[in-house]
């Protein structure tokens, strides 16, 4: 669906031919206008997340962002997750918090961490692998669209 101008205001008190000009100028203006889903107005505010992020990628792990990393080991730490606990981490980034989790709850619990930047992700996953952990997974996907059932995480 298009966001559309009001054509009344062209044909108020003038003639139809002076309105059909109007009419089908304002026709054609909407045409070439952006179409803009307002079925889900919140597509595009993803999609730009997701190119803002993923054009971030290259520089997300470097020294002015290492803040993640201290905020992601201190959420864990105050979390007190027990050794096995099933923990689910949106917008997880490149694994700040979701990382030092999957230490903290070992080979027998799970990690499940879920972004929309897929390149963040791929730093996740390579992050994981130099670490060791196969406890962890990182998903693309949208938070508002994940669909566990109740119950399926300890900690998120
Ligand atoms: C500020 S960053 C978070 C960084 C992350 N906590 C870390 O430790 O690296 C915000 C993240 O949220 C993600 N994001 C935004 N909206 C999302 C959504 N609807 N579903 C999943 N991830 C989303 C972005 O792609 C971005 O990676």
């Amino acid at each position: 669906m298009s966001i559309l101008g009001c054509p009344l205001c062209a044909t108020s008190g003038r003639s139809t031919k002076l309105a059909n000009g109007y009419i089908l100028r304002w026709l054609l203006w909407n045409v070439a206008q952006p179409q803009v889903d307002m079925d889900d107005p919140l597509k595009k505010a993803k999609e730009k997340a997701a190119a803002s992020y993923n054009s971030a990628a290259d520089h997300f792990d470097d020294e002015p962002l290492s803040f993640w990393d201290l905020i992601g080991k201190r959420t864990v730490t105050n979390l007190k997750l027990q050794a096995g606990a099933k923990v689910l981490d949106v917008c997880c980034g490149t694994g700040a918090s979701a990382l030092p989790a999957a230490q903290a709850v070992g080979k027998n619990g799970f990690v499940v961490g879920v972004d929309l930047a897929a390149r963040l992700l791929d730093r996740a996953r390579t992050k994981a692998l130099a670490a060791g952990l196969d406890n962890v997974e990182f998903r693309l996907a949208d938070m508002t669209a994940l669909n566990y059932p109740d119950g399926s995480f300890d900690a998120w």
